[in-house]
């Protein structure tokens, strides 16, 4: 009885040991899968493109009869390992009456349309890209804020949204892309670039916000 009592106590030792050994297995697995996800996510998902809009400012000036529209946006690519490509990019300026991630249809709601070129920015560099834009009344803006701008006057908060495709170069053969749009916030729209009230504008960051797919 008591060899038996001592047996069962020596076998539950050992499926307690053995059951010790599994758990630091299987712990030991988590943790292996959890840095294999995390290489993968590196690797898959680097840090991404950051843009910003110098000045958190677009100027604009009278050319006449159309209106002179210009910003510059900064892209920053803070990954060390991959090249990324923001590319097919249509901007479009919203005034503080409609919200620009609410919008379903940009092209409407908003007040003007930009064509930003294609951006390539190779590992930790940034690239400045200038958009200039002559707009002509009626037919790419309304009256409304024509007027004001054509006059030189400004609105100080408008949202600039720009839709395009996101491109990482994983490897040299293999490219991600994803549809990715970026809210560029508070802008001041309106005025020339050297006057005083724009020297000390901060850059506005943008905001981004992937697609979900
Ligand atoms: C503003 O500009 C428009 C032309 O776009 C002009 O007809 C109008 O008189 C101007 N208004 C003021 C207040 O200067
Ligand atoms: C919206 O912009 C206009 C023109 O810049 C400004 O007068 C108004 O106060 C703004 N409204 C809000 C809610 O910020
Ligand atoms: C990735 O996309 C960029 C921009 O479109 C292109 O220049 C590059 O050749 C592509 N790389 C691959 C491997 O497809």
């Amino acid at each position: 009885m008591t060899a038996d009592g001592e047996g069962g106590g020596e076998k539950s030792k050992f499926r307690w040991l053995d059951a010790a050994r599994y758990e630091v297995a299987a712990a030991v697995t988590v943790l292996i899968m959890a840095v294999i996800v995390n290489a993968v996510k590196v690797v898959l998902r680097p840090d991404s493109l950051q843009l910003s809009v110098d000045k958190g400012s677009i100027f604009t000036a009278q050319y006449p009869p159309q209106l002179i529209m210009e910003l510059k946006l900064r892209a920053q690519n803070p990954s060390g390992q991959v090249r990324m490509f923001y590319v097919s990019v249509t901007g479009y300026l919203f005034d503080n009456t409609t919200s620009a991630s609410a919008s379903l249809d940009p092209g409407y709601d908003s007040v003007v349309i930009f064509k930003p070129k294609d951006m390539a920015v190779v590992q930790q560099e940034a690239l400045d890209c200038s958009l200039g834009m002559k707009v002509v009344r009626e037919k790419q803006m309304d009256p409304s804020h024509f007027d004001v701008l054509y006059n030189g006057s400004s609105f100080s908060d408008m949202t600039l949204r720009l839709d395009g495709d996101l491109i990482t170069e994983v490897t040299s053969e293999l490219n991600m892309t994803r549809r990715t749009t970026y809210y560029c916030e508070e802008l001041l729209v309106g005025g020339n670039g050297d006057d005083e009230a724009f020297k000390y504008r901060q850059d506005a960051i943008c905001k981004q916000r992937r697609a979900t797919n």
